[in-house]
């Protein structure tokens, strides 16, 4: 029987401080009208001091656990895709797994820059095909108002932080990811660079004053070859899946420039009205860009049960990645014997099981999923 990974439940995190495009207008020499022009950005959310990636990860998780009605304990496997965790060590993914309270399920860290969330669900996927795992939890979260230099006007009115994860189960109906495609070319990888900080260039005064810690960008370069690999990316894509253009039925890019996401799409031919945007509310959030807007998109009924959606991204590496993801129904199990619901109401009333369950992280907004609600047939 083949497995396939369906997105069951889907959650996000946008801290709640904004910054507009006037706010920038006071500090460095900007304007609303280029930044709008030439980016499709109007504003952008970042954390405050008391917020960090983990957090907000664990937020997003939290909220695709609730919905999908899968409790943490029943995870198999947690992939966490950021470039900027909490810590180089220990991975963002343990602290995502402990503050969730999962079990001691395998959990790693994936750093493909703003292709993260595409390159991670692509990996869940062929966890669940192998049959390894049955509930996959992947997240995208990324904060990089820390990581970029507020009086760099070339980058700083780009990116905005927050988090997005989805729950992907495993089921016998063709759904999840259809189809993807990969790729990375290091030898641009000086367009998009974080200089300071890794092993090349470990902290030191000499460093911080010659500013490597701050996010470098050619920004003509990058987006040279956004416009180069995206649509090019997503084509081949809807073809591997064996779909046309007329089968997607909604497009998420990657929200970095609306001008970038437009040519990609007129590349596949797909109108405007299949092409999802909120980049003018968040602007480059990076891993976290594609499934915040997946949420909305599910929020906003542009994206629904049965859909055929189409990811595609490009980033740091640099890198490109698409992916073809049916979203199919979350197929509910025949009901249990009555006794069973009574004997298994009473082991959670007696026994308060959630002493033991719940490590939430200090400030991480709570709403753990209070019961399995459906579960897929796997
Ligand atoms: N406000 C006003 N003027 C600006 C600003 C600003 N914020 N930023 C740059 N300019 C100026 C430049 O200095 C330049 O001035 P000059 O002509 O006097 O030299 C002029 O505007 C035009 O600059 P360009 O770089 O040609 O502007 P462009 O139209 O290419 O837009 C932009 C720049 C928005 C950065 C674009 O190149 C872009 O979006 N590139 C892709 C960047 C991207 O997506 N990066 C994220 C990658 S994903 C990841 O992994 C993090």
């Amino acid at each position: 029987m083949k497995l396939y990974g369906n997105i069951i439940g889907w959650g996000k995190y946008i801290p709640s401080r904004v910054i507009t495009n006037a706010d920038l207008e006071k500090t460095i020499d900007t304007s609303d009208e280029w930044i709008v022009t030439r980016t499709g950005i109007r504003e952008r959310h970042v954390v405050g001091d008391d917020e960090n990636t983990s957090q907000m990860s664990i937020a997003a998780a939290r909220e695709a656990l609730e919905r999908a009605g899968v409790r943490p304990k029943d995870l198999d496997l947690i992939i966490v895709a950021t470039s900027s965790p909490d810590y180089l060590t220990p991975p963002i993914s343990s602290q995502v797994q402990h503050g969730l309270g999962a079990k001691t399920i395998g959990a790693f860290t994936l750093v493909t820059g703003c292709t993260g969330f595409v390159y991670a669900l692509s990996t869940a996927q062929q966890f669940i095909a192998s049959g390894a795992c049955k509930t996959v939890l992947v997240v995208g979260a990324e904060l990089l108002s820390r990581f970029v230099d507020w009086n760099d006007r070339e980058t700083c009115v780009l990116f905005g932080d927050g988090a997005g994860a989805v729950v992907i189960q495993a089921t016998d109906v063709p759904s999840g990811v259809l189809s993807f495609v990969l790729g990375s070319d290091g030898a641009g990888g000086e367009h998009l660079i974080l200089p300071g900080g890794g092993a090349a260039n470990p902290p030191s005064h000499k460093n911080l004053d010659d500013g490597l810690h701050s996010l470098k960008m050619n920004g003509r370069e990058v987006f040279k070859f956004a416009t180069r690999v995206l649509g090019k990316a997503l084509r081949q894509a809807i073809q591997q899946a064996g779909l046309q253009t007329e089968d997607i039925d909604l497009f998420i890019p990657h929200q970095a420039n609306i001008r970038i996401i437009e040519s990609a799409a007129q590349f596949a031919n797909l109108p405007p009205e299949k092409v999802f945007v909120n980049i003018q509310k968040y602007g480059n959030t990076s891993a976290a860009s594609i499934p915040i807007a997946l949420c909305e998109a599910f929020e906003e009924g542009r994206a629904k049960i049965g859909d055929t959606l189409a990811f595609v991204a490009f980033g740091a590496g640099l890198t490109w990645a698409a992916a073809i993801v049916k979203v199919a129904e979350n197929v509910k199990p025949a009901p249990k014997p009555r006794w069973q619901n009574f004997f298994t109401e009473w082991l959670a009333r007696d026994h308060n099981l959630s002493r033991f369950g719940n490590y939430a992280t200090p400030n991480a907004p709570s709403s753990e999923p209070k019961e399995e609600k459906t579960r897929q047939s796997g």
